[in-house]
This record gives structure tokens, C-alpha cells and sequence, in this order.
């Protein structure tokens, strides 16, 4: 197939790392969107991204640059970029600093423990926020789960399974395919889809909600309710490294009495749902124009939704 026939690099905040694994001075080489990145943690605690080619002579500046205050300093000739605007701040050998003296920066925000980046094709600034999602540091839910995969796919294919019901039959050896709605909120940028089933669950069969909420392409959340009492509540987003390849990061928590009556195989069975995908996902090819059947109605609906987040190419 053509390889070119894949979509971009859609629009949108988009996770590259766990808060937690950024120390303050650290610095990290990155790269996303089909571009090198120098991610660092500032002497104030700040997260920040850079486009990682320094102005001068291309020096990278993650191979040997280290943290100056709020700066990143390049490890060739030291010159030092703001973490918060990329302009070139001090030149250590020079007064006058060129107004070209610049790299490219990427807003950043942190939220339920990731490191978000905000990519956009035409470099438009953000026009929504992560969410603060409450489940994640709630003393009445566990302690969440993490975990991330990597996965040779385009990342739209990955987030199509959520509008994918009969696959919850076929892959995840749901009872039957669920019935399922969806609307949208946000001037249509962000959908809720409910699904409803029988599941079996450590509690026993019940008949399930399985809520799942989507903030623009690649930020995504399930939640089953149902059982009562007790709750799961699973967040990821999913990271386009190129057009081919895709990561997807998960943190995953559920009802302090669920872990009691479960048990910690309980978090192992959900991460085993999502890799139940992982050998289709891995050996796909993208259809940018599929042969659908008269159920498919959510699969088209899912497509031209996701059409919304492309800049569109020069
Ligand atoms: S290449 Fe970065 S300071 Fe010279
Ligand atoms: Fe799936």
C-alpha cells in the first residue's frame, strides 16, 4: 500500500513522558511529531520543550546541554535558550545577542502525572486544556497504575477501537457487541461514548456502563460503572513519534475496596485488555478509504470526526 496515504500528525496536547521520571536539571533527548526535541526540567520545576537543533552551528541540545535556571545551555559553544520562549538569552563570549538566536518552543503542561506537549500543524497556540481527572489522586481510589506501549501504527488507528464496538466482542471477548451512543461537547472537538454490556466481573456478571471520553484525537478515558460500589477509571493518551509509530500511555485506577476484594490481579487483567489489541494493532495497514457494511455506522462517524484535528498540507 502507499505509505504516504497514512493521515499526519494530527492537532492536539499529547503526552512524552511521566512527571515523575523528570528530575529538576534533567535533561532529555525526545522525539515526537517527526521531530528532534530537548525536554528538560527547569531549576524552578518547570517542564519544558525544545526544538532541539541550536540557532548557531545545529549543535543537539539534549547530547551534553544542561539546565541554567530557567535555560537550557547548548553543549557546543554554550549559548543559552529560554525554556519558556526558545529565545537565545546569553551568549557567554558575546554582548549583542542576534534576534534569529532562536529555537522553536512547545507550550507544556503537566496533568495527572505526563508531561503534555501541545503540536500543532500551523503552530496555532492551545484552545483547551488537558483535564484535571479527580480518579487519579482521589485517597478513595488506588493509587494509579501506570504503564506505556509502543506500537508501529498511526495513532489514529489506535484511537479508532473506541468507536469500534464488535471489536469489544471479537477482541476483548465481551459477551455480545455493546449497544453504543455517543455525543459530543465543545464545539464537537470532544466525545462521549457510552457502551452498554453484561461483563463479567470480579463481583460477579452485572449489566455495565462503559463511559469513554475523548479530548480531541489521542486523549482518552474509559470508566466502567456498574458494579456496585466499586469503579475503574483508566486515562491514556496516545503520542504520534512519527506518522508510522505510535505511544500510548496509560494510568489506570479503580475503588480502593476493588483492590481489596481483587486483588492486584485485578490491574494485571485490565493491562492484558488493552494488549489484546496489540497484535492487530501491530501488524495493520491504514485504510484511508475502508470497505464498511451497514453497522459500521460509528467507524464513519469516528472517521470524519478525527478529520477535524489535521492542519491542512502545504
Ligand atoms: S552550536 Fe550551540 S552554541 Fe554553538
Ligand atoms: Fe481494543
Amino acid at each position: 500500500m502507499d505509505q504516504d496515504a497514512v493521515p499526519g500528525i494530527p492537532n492536539g496536547w499529547f503526552a512524552v513522558g511521566w512527571s515523575r521520571d523528570l528530575a529538576i536539571g534533567e535533561v532529555r533527548r525526545i522525539y515526537y511529531f517527526e521531530e528532534e526535541l530537548v525536554l528538560f526540567r527547569t531549576r524552578t520545576g518547570k517542564s519544558r520543550v525544545l526544538s532541539a537543533y541550536c540557532s548557531h552551528l545545529g549543535a543537539h541540545l539534549a547530547e551534553g546541554g544542561r539546565v541554567a535556571g530557567e535555560t537550557v545551555r547548548c553543549p557546543f559553544h554554550a549559548w543559552q535558550y529560554d525554556g519558556e520562549t526558545g529565545k537565545c538569552v546569553e551568549i557567554p563570549y558575546c554582548d549583542r545577542i542576534p534576534k534569529k538566536a532562536k529555537v522553536r518552543a512547545w507550550e507544556t503542561m503537566e496533568r495527572n502525572g505526563m508531561i503534555f506537549v501541545w503540536h500543532h500543524g500551523e503552530q496555532k497556540p492551545p484552545d483547551w486544556e488537558v483535564p484535571e481527572i479527580p480518579q487519579l489522586s482521589d485517597s478513595d481510589w488506588a493509587e494509579p497504575r501506570t504503564f506505556e506501549i509502543e506500537v508501529p501504527i498511526h495513532m489514529q488507528d489506535m484511537a479508532e477501537n473506541n468507536l469500534d464496538p464488535v471489536h469489544f466482542q471479537v477482541v476483548h471477548s465481551m459477551l455480545s457487541v455493546p449497544d453504543t451512543h455517543i455525543d459530543f461537547a465543545e464545539s464537537g472537538r470532544f466525545m462521549h461514548a457510552v457502551s452498554y454490556s453484561e461483563q463479567e466481573t470480579p463481583y460477579g456478571t452485572f449489566d455495565m456502563e462503559l463511559h469513554r471520553d475523548s479530548w480531541c484525537l489521542g486523549m482518552s478515558s474509559v470508566e466502567s460503572r456498574g458494579i456496585p460500589t466499586a469503579g475503574l477509571y483508566m486515562f491514556s493518551s496516545t503520542t504520534p513519534i512519527d506518522r508510522h509509530t505510535t505511544v500510548s500511555r496509560w494510568a489506570i485506577t479503580s475503588t480502593n475496596n476493588m483492590v481489596d476484594t481483587a486483588g492486584e490481579e485485578w490491574f494485571t487483567g485490565v493491562t492484558s485488555g488493552v494488549r489484546d489489541d496489540m497484535r492487530i494493532w501491530a501488524n495493520k495497514i491504514h485504510r484511508p478509504n475502508p470497505v464498511f457494511c451497514e453497522a459500521d455506522k460509528l467507524l464513519v462517524e469516528f472517521r470524519k470526526w478525527a478529520a477535524q484535528f489535521y492542519s491542512p498540507t502545504v
